[in-house]
């Protein structure tokens, strides 16, 4: 058993895991933060993909005590003091999402493409997505959502 200190959405986390536990697992399950979905649980579809230290990762391939002492954001840490986020915005004003079950890893990876490629083409936002799958959206209004979220993102900057 290990403990594993961190940052998680913007609060120190603490707990006792053994060294194979999963970082997916140790959100849901020692953190309660169910937001972060697990679908196939071998890096291929992206539902469960966070941000360590503001970089996307797949939380099902990433043991937690390897996360020691970085920075998680989770779906759940995308929203500011009761306000969704310009990508979250994006998503709803675009029908982003049918069933939610991609959705916080959708999110959570357009949160991070668009801090860096605020102002990105069709192809930049398709590549961008291509590592997450969705069910149910075919994907067109995925990728409105995403230049959505970029109009969201430059209006608050501006
Ligand atoms: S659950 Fe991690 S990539 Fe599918
Ligand atoms: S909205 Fe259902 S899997 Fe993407």
């Amino acid at each position: 058993m290990h403990d594993v200190s961190l940052i998680v959405n913007g609060v120190p986390r603490e707990a006792r895991v053994p060294a194979r536990r999963l970082l997916s697992d140790f959100l849901r399950h020692d953190l309660g933060l169910t937001g972060t979905h697990v679908g196939c649980e071998h890096g291929v579809c992206g539902a469960c993909t966070v941000l360590l230290d503001g970089q996307p990762v797949r939380s099902c391939l990433t043991f937690a005590v390897s996360v020691a002492g970085h920075e998680v954001t989770t779906v759940e840490g995308l929203a500011k003091d009761g306000e969704l986020s310009a990508v979250q915005r994006g998503f709803a004003e675009c029908h982003g999402l049918q069933c939610g079950f991609c959705t916080p890893g959708f999110l959570t990876t357009a949160t991070a493409f668009l801090r860096d490629h605020p102002a990105p083409s069709d192809d930049d936002v398709i590549e961008a997505v291509s590592g997450n799958l969705c069910r149910c959206t075919g994907y067109q209004n995925i990728v409105k959502s995403v230049h959505r979220a970029a109009e969201l993102l430059a209006e608050e900057g501006s």
